[in-house]
């Protein structure tokens, strides 16, 4: 049985954990105000708050519960619009109203707990973060100033809060949620771990936000293994000069993780560049790793620092390097019983330097076109050690051995650079389709390499020869 509690109320049921979250919450429990736009993920009509205890501490976040399984809800604090506003119009909801934030109305309930969700984190707000907070809502209506006002509004709101008050009391007594959330984490304490019966073959579900896009039709009635919320399978930890995480951190453990802030100082631009706050929050990196899309931006990072993945099919486990688990379009070195259990690499040091670059047709909420990492080992300007990725280019996520191996040993200088694009040209094979053809991806690697250099280079005049 799946337990958990939705607004205010226990919920306990034997429905298939596959349903989505949406479907339960509008169809079986008739609460509307939780809209469906997209059911893809996209527009954010669906949002809402996912609270749990992490370090005996209950933090919310926001999720698009047309991509979330009822399964990974166990345990958890859900809440929807109706569970906000309790009585009358609340302090986010207010905002909206007097700023002129919603017309037809339609994307308003996802706004509204998006931006409740970030009057209850414990990060500094700030207007960014207001904003990073509705990144993921879409709305036709409005033009964007008026809510952008309503953010300012809310975010003002909080600089009143004391940098040690905890922001659920804060909410609570200014009118940003009902008083109700105060006693969910001792409610949330008594609901026992869910005991995963693994009957096989069982498809292996992260957080959702590849299978129900592609599958959508068909995962209510899957057998699930459901490894999202699996203890051993989560936490980011540094082991001497290594980083091993857990299969299903999230982007948002990534972004929130001191040890990737202190080894990738571009990390919050390079967080940014993938999806939406919503998708972020449940998007799994053993999930970007096993969908093996060719521009998967996890699987690009990670190889660019020869990753090694541990895989565990019940019984054994062994050891890969990300480097050979693709083996064609879509096919891995991999069995169907086989989970990634960890990912582990060697943390960039002072000297190393790393960058992830990425073109959309979008520059918010879209995939890759082309996208590309790089890491290099480096020692005074001679590179020791390289390492370089690709995505888009290829029916596989690719590492670029040859222009890799090209750039060790060499000192920096523009002439390097133009070097190496030719060496990485000859280890593509891009496709022309809707991403762009075949002669653009080529010249947008090329454009991405260069980028690496500029943003890590930049006492170097690398800008005006490459760009000349
Ligand atoms: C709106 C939207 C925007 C997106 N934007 C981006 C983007 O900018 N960049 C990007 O790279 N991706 C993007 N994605 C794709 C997706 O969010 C990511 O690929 C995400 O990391 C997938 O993780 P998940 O946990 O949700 O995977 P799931 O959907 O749960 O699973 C994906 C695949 O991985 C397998 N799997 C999951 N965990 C394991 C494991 N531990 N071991 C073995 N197999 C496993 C599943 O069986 C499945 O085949 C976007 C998706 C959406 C809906
Ligand atoms: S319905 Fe559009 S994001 Fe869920
Ligand atoms: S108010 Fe109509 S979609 Fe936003």
């Amino acid at each position: 049985m799946l337990q958990f509690i939705l607004n205010n109320k226990e919920i306990i049921t034997a429905l298939a954990p596959g349903m989505t979250l949406l479907d339960f919450i509008r169809y079986q429990k008739n609460l509307r105000g939780t809209k469906i736009g997209c059911r893809e993920g996209d527009c954010g009509a669906c949002t809402v708050l996912s609270g749990e205890i992490k370090n005996n501490e209950l933090i919310y976040s926001s999720v698009t519960c047309c991509l979330m399984a009822l399964g990974n809800a166990h345990g958890k604090h859900i809440v929807t619009v109706e569970g906000i506003n309790t009585v009358g119009l609340t302090t986010v909801q207010q905002a909206f109203s007097d700023e002129g934030a919603t017309q037809c109305g339609f994307c308003t309930p996802g706004f509204v707990v998006s931006l409740t969700g970030f009057c209850l984190s414990k990060a500094e707000p700030s207007y960014d973060g207001a904003i990073d907070a509705i990144n993921g809502n879409i709305c036709r209506c409005t033009g964007y100033k008026s809510i952008e006002r309503a953010a300012v509004f809310i975010n003002d709101q909080l600089q009143n809060r004391n940098v040690n008050e905890d922001p659920l009391r804060f909410a609570v007594t200014n009118n940003i949620i009902p008083s109700y959330f105060l006693d969910i984490q001792e409610r949330l304490a008594k609901i026992p771990a869910l005991p995963w019966q693994a009957t096989i073959p069982q498809k292996k579900l992260g957080g959702g936000t590849d299978l129900y896009v592609q599958q959508h039709d068909t995962m209510e009635h899957q057998s699930l293994d459901f490894l999202f919320d699996r203890e051993n399978l989560n936490g980011i930890a540094q082991v001497g000069n290594s980083c091993e995480m857990g299969a299903s951190v999230t982007a948002t453990d990534i972004a929130g993780s001191a040890i990737f802030k202190k080894h990738f100082k571009g990390l919050k631009k390079h967080i940014k560049l993938i999806s939406s706050t919503q998708i972020r929050n449940m998007a799994t990196v053993a999930g970007n790793l096993s969908n093996a899309s060719p521009i998967g931006d996890f699987t690009i990072f990670f190889l660019a620092l020869d990753a090694k993945l541990l895989l565990n099919d019940g019984e054994h486990q062994r050891m890969i390097g990300l480097r050979e688990f693709y083996k064609g379009y879509k096919l891995l070195n991999k069995t169907a019983e086989e989970i990634i259990e960890k990912i582990s690499f060697n943390l960039p040091d002072e000297k190393d330097l790393f960058n992830f670059e990425k073109v959309c047709k979008r520059t918010n909420l879209d995939i890759a076109s082309v996208n590309s990492a790089i890491c290099l080992k480096m020692e005074n300007d001679m590179i020791v050690e390289a390492g370089l990725s690709a995505g888009g280019v290829g029916p596989v996520p690719a590492y670029l051995s040859k222009a890799s191996d090209f750039l060790a040993g060499k000192r920096i200088s523009a002439e390097l650079i133009t070097d190496v694009i030719c060496v990485a040209q000859t280890e593509i094979i891009p496709i022309s389709d809707v991403r762009g053809t075949e002669s653009y991806k080529r010249l947008l690697l090329g454009q991405l390499i260069k980028a690496h250099f500029i943003e890590m280079f930049p006492s170097l005049p690398l800008e005006k020869i490459l760009i000349a």
